[in-house]
């Protein structure tokens, strides 16, 4: 039981969160070589070579040399079991990305320094910012020219409404960038550009008080901008708060450079500290401890067809709570069943390990007959609950679809309906119609290519997608006092419905969100549907 415990406490999964190139890629890579997980960065998830050496589950990757499916990544680190959760950016971007954000404890945000936060960092904060997880952000590229810290501090909880606390504070930056000053310990840790790749250098640490030491170290305008810099941040930053980190009202924060692997220790060093182990999570009979109770999970993600020949499902699951043992048979709550889990694997970027063993915190991809649904859970025979659903967020982009031969009506409307319940589509339709008419929403652009390539080849119906101009959705969160047939909106919006029938509404642009909310004072919509 002690070494059970052990096993869980140790464990800490997280996300990491950033737009497309602020080196989410390069500092999970880094992350992995102070692990020990690899021997020479570049080697796990290199761009250009291993995106298409990855996986080759589905044709769609190869043909688009990119990964669709997401991944996790487990490795230890001074004795922590870590797992990162990997949330696919760039064009894979897709309700996934958001889903997975559901089975991770706490998120890392990576900003580029020169950047500040951007689109998709905005939209990937909003759904951790929804489960109020821990947030610890990594300010990244500072071997760049950076913007000033005191702006990009502000920039975060301007634009994110979550209040930072800088842990380490940078000296400069760019050519002039020095270091960091770690505000714990008042030492000043000394920049050395160490080879690309390889573990950190020799590092020098200096307290901040042996100013004729700083003065050598930094120069004499650096160390005085420090000092300045030091007294303004003192006097002005709120005090450190462990209570809001836990639960994400303040995100600490860490500055480095992923590329040339300063800061980068330093910053994993803080996170594991600050960090929880898994925690407690909702079921509908109350709050499941990970510790205490035996074996649960609940399933975020499905991914289909990733080898065609055997036409297979992975149902991917966050373990909640206990020990998982393959040998053992566990309840489907929503199928009523009680099984023995098909094949429990863990996926890694470019193998999959078969598991004997795994506990709370991890993530297993197990066989799936085509019974699991995203959302549901897993638990031992003789409980019975069920864990908090998991949200329909809100997609971004709609296409009407057509079928190419309109006799093959039924594997069309059958396809259509099995990739929606999958989750990687939604479909709508107008308010007072049936199937004839299908709108398309999804997250990420690509998912269109997948809806097509998918009903070619499972279903084989060709269909014709037409796009719409819509980029906002929104759920009407009190359906039941708002007679939607009457409502009045801007002359854009579209009255839709989704396949359980609740009404929604489409608007090309934020302005028509804003007047439509003016013109119908009762109205309560949302972007996120919980039912
Ligand atoms: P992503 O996963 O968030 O999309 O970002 P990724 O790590 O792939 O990094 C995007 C680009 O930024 C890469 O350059 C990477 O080398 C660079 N980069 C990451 N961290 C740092 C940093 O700390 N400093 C500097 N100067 N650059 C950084 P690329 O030219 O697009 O790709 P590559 O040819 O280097 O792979």
């Amino acid at each position: 039981m002690e070494e059970y415990k052990a096993q869980i406490n140790r464990r800490r999964t997280f996300a990491i969160i950033s737009h497309p190139d602020a080196g989410k890629t390069t500092l999970t890579e880094k992350f992995l070589l102070y692990g020990g997980a690899i021997n020479l960065a570049g080697s796990v998830k290199g761009k250009a070579t291993a995106r298409h050496a990855v996986s080759d589950w589905m044709e769609i990757e190869k043909e688009r040399g990119i990964s669709v499916t997401s991944s996790v990544l487990q490795f230890e680190y001074d004795n922590y079991c870590i797992n990162i959760l990997d949330t696919p950016g760039h064009q894979d971007f897709s309700e996934d990305t958001y889903r997975t954000l559901m089975a991770a404890d706490s998120a890392v945000m990576v900003i580029d320094a020169s950047k500040g936060v951007e689109a998709q960092t905005r939209k990937l904060f909003k759904v951790c910012g929804m489960r109020g997880i821990p947030i610890f952000t990594f300010i990244n590229k500072l071997d760049r020219d950076a913007n000033d810290t005191f702006e990009l501090l502000d920039d975060i909880e301007k634009e994110l409404g979550i209040a930072t606390c800088p842990v380490n504070w940078p000296i400069g930056s760019g050519k002039g960038f020095k270091g960091v000053y770690e505000r714990e310990t008042r030492e000043v840790i000394a920049y050395s550009d160490t080879e690309k790749g390889t573990k950190e250098g020799k590092t020098t640490r200096i307290p901040v008080q042996d100013e004729t030491h700083l003065r050598e170290l930094l120069g004499e305008d650096a160390a005085d901008k420090l000092l300045d810099e030091i007294e303004l941040l003192d006097g002005a930053s709120a005090e450190f708060d462990m209570d809001l980190v836990h639960k994400g009202k303040l995100t600490p924060v860490c500055f480095g450079s992923a590329l040339t692997n300063f800061g980068v220790e330093v910053f994993l060093q803080h996170f594991l500290r600050m960090t929880t182990p898994p925690l407690p999570r909702k079921a509908d009979i109350g709050l499941i401890d990970p510790v205490e109770r035996e074996f649960s999970a609940f399933v975020f993600k499905i991914q289909a067809n990733m080898n065609k020949a055997h036409r297979d499902r992975i149902a991917f699951m966050r373990i909640c709570s206990g020990k998982f043992d393959a040998s053992m048979e566990v309840k489907h709550v929503q199928g009523g069943k009680v099984m023995r889990l098909s094949q429990p694997q863990q996926i890694m970027a470019d193998e999959r390990k078969i598991l004997s063993e795994a506990y709370a915190g991890d993530i297993i991809g197990v066989f799936d007959p085509g019974i699991f649904s995203i959302g549901d859970t897993l638990c031992m025979p003789k409980e019975n609950f069920c864990y908090e659903g998991i949200p329909t967020f809100a997609p971004e982009h709609f296409a009407r679809v057509r079928q190419v031969d309109t006799m093959k009506r039924k594997q069309f409307v059958k396809g259509i309906e099995q990739i929606a319940q999958e989750g990687a589509i939604q479909i709508f339709q107008e308010l007072n119609s049936g199937l004839e008419e299908i709108i398309v929403g999804v997250v990420g652009v690509l998912q269109f290519d997948v809806l097509k390539y998918r009903l070619q080849n499972e279903y084989n119906v060709e269909i014709r997608l037409e796009n719409l101009p819509y980029e906002h959705i929104r759920w009407i969160a009190n359906k039941n006092e708002v007679d939607v047939a009457k409502l009045t909106g801007t002359s854009d919006m579209k009255k839709v419905k989704d396949m359980k029938g609740n009404p929604l509404l489409l608007f090309i642009n934020a302005w028509s969100i804003g007047m439509t909310q003016e013109r119908n004072p009762g109205l309560v919509m949302t972007e996120f549907s919980k039912n």
